[in-house]
């Protein structure tokens, strides 16, 4: 079967199946945290503007932010914990509660609606034995109802972790989540969405 990709995925697709990890003390006292914290500082006129790209980090490794990784950031930015928090529960996309290793978010705006998406998110829900919002009990699997994903030409659309997967069926859903639970970390998604065309 033809594969297409969406052109705004192409460059996330790397991240699809990051493990998931959690830290060995604070933050930016690791390595890695040293170096995405200088690096963000180097490319940003202020550490304020870094806020975003850190919260972007913490929550590409843990899969989540809370609390005291709120407090890490505003330290390491010279920001009030408070700020920091303002700004993580303005975004949607930053998650402050645990989410499986595949965050699957369902449209089921006008267009995904026109095309089933309640159909769909029901079916992720069965698939993957959880209700909306719960981690599944393997870890895998988080699924949530989204707004509209801004890719309405091609209903009903699935985000699952940074990748789009279009024009999902209920009947494409069985083997979307078979293959996601078949993959492992740091394995390229081919196949990981049934055999679609995101
Ligand atoms: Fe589903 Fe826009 S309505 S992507």
């Amino acid at each position: 079967m033809s594969r297409r990709l969406h052109p705004a995925v192409v460059a996330a697709q790397p991240f699809q199946l990051t493990a998931r990890k959690t830290f060995d003390g604070p933050i930016f006292e690791t390595e890695e945290g040293k170096r995405r914290l200088e690096m963000a500082l180097s490319r940003y006129p202020t550490k304020q503007a870094a806020l975003l790209p850190m919260l972007g980090f913490v929550q590409a490794e843990k899969g989540w932010i809370e609390p005291d990784d709120m407090v890490q950031v505003a330290e390491a930015l010279d920001l009030t914990p408070a700020y920091v928090h303002s700004i993580a529960t303005f975004y949607t996309m930053y998650n402050k509660h645990p989410v499986g290793r595949h965050l699957v978010q369902v449209c089921t705006n006008i267009s995904c609606h026109l095309n089933r998406g309640e159909e769909v998110l029901h079916r992720f829900l069965v698939e993957t034995g959880t209700r909306e919002g719960e981690v599944s009990e393997d870890g895998e699997f988080t699924v949530i109802e989204a707004e509209c994903l801004g890719a309405c030409g091609f209903a009903t659309v699935v985000q699952v972790n940074d990748r789009y997967l279009e024009d999902v069926t209920p009947d494409r859903v069985s083997e979307i989540v078979a293959n996601l639970r078949g993959a492992r970390d740091g394995a390229t998604t081919s196949g990981a969405d049934g055999g679609g065309d995101a």
